[in-house]
């Protein structure tokens, strides 16, 4: 059966917006992306929002529902009471273009700083030998759907615009420790993540993990690892000694 829904959704663009009231049908089975399309078939056909694969692969449709980080696409509305009035407002760490849509080219910016794969010097394609216990630590961060949800929910930059130049974020942290882990790469990615990637500011407190649609660990298999591997870089004076004398 269906009913009705009390919608409040965010409309505006760079320069101003605000909250706008709608009651919406909601019919069984329904996510709020689906309520998203109902109000732009009948009330509001200028309703910006960025959505592709409405199966949580793409990580388009990420927005803010009831201020929390989550993929419209995979919030169900049976996760409301009927009464409720559920708040659709777009992603707050990232500049808005217009109603849900925002601009995340911030994420692309601290992709391209993050030295691509480096696998060792004469080492021709189709020579790669590895086995699965060597890649099964790092293989679960492959399951990002760069939706940024844990980019969004970051404090250190969510709540301070200026960190973000020095801090690359969860999910940029989690693709230097994926590297660091993987048995082929032979770049330089500990000192990097400590002074240009801005390791040190994570500070542990496992929000990005809370909103990750692919339940990655982000913090406990990816950032506290690396922030370990760091540590002992410039902390253990054996392995610094050693990594003096013998780095590769
Ligand atoms: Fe692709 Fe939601 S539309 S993740």
């Amino acid at each position: 059966m269906g009913y009705d829904a009390k919608f409040r959704i965010w409309r505006g663009d760079t320069d101003a917006g605000g909250l706008e009231d709608y009651t919406v049908v909601v019919n069984e089975g329904e996510v709020v992306l689906d309520i998203i399309h109902r109000l732009q078939a009948t009330q509001a056909p200028d309703l910006a929002v960025r959505w592709n694969c409405k199966a949580g692969k793409c990580g388009s449709c990420s927005a803010e529902v009831n201020g929390r980080p989550k993929l419209l696409c995979m919030t169900r509305m049976s996760t409301f009471t009927e009464d409720e009035v559920v708040t659709v407002t777009p992603m707050r760490t990232f500049p808005v273009i217009r109603d849900l849509v925002t601009d995340v080219s911030f994420n692309y910016a601290k992709a391209r700083e993050i030295q691509s794969f480096t696998p060792p010097e004469g080492l021709g394609p189709g020579e790669y030998r590895m086995k699965q216990v060597d890649v099964q630590r790092s293989q679960e961060f492959r399951k990002c759907i760069e939706c940024f949800l844990c980019q969004d929910t970051c404090h250190v930059v969510r709540d301070h615009e200026e960190n973000k130049q020095n801090f690359a974020g969860p999910r940029f942290l989690m693709r230097v420790a994926e590297l660091d882990m993987h048995p082929l790469d032979v770049a330089e990615r500990r000192d990097t993540a400590r002074t240009e990637h801005g390791l040190g500011l994570c500070n542990i407190t496992k929000c990005c993990t809370d909103v990750c649609p692919e339940q990655i660990k982000i913090t406990d298999n990816a950032l506290i690892p690396m922030k370990e591997r760091v540590a002992d870089r410039h902390y253990d004076p054996l392995v610094w000694l050693g990594n003096k004398l013998f780095r590769r």
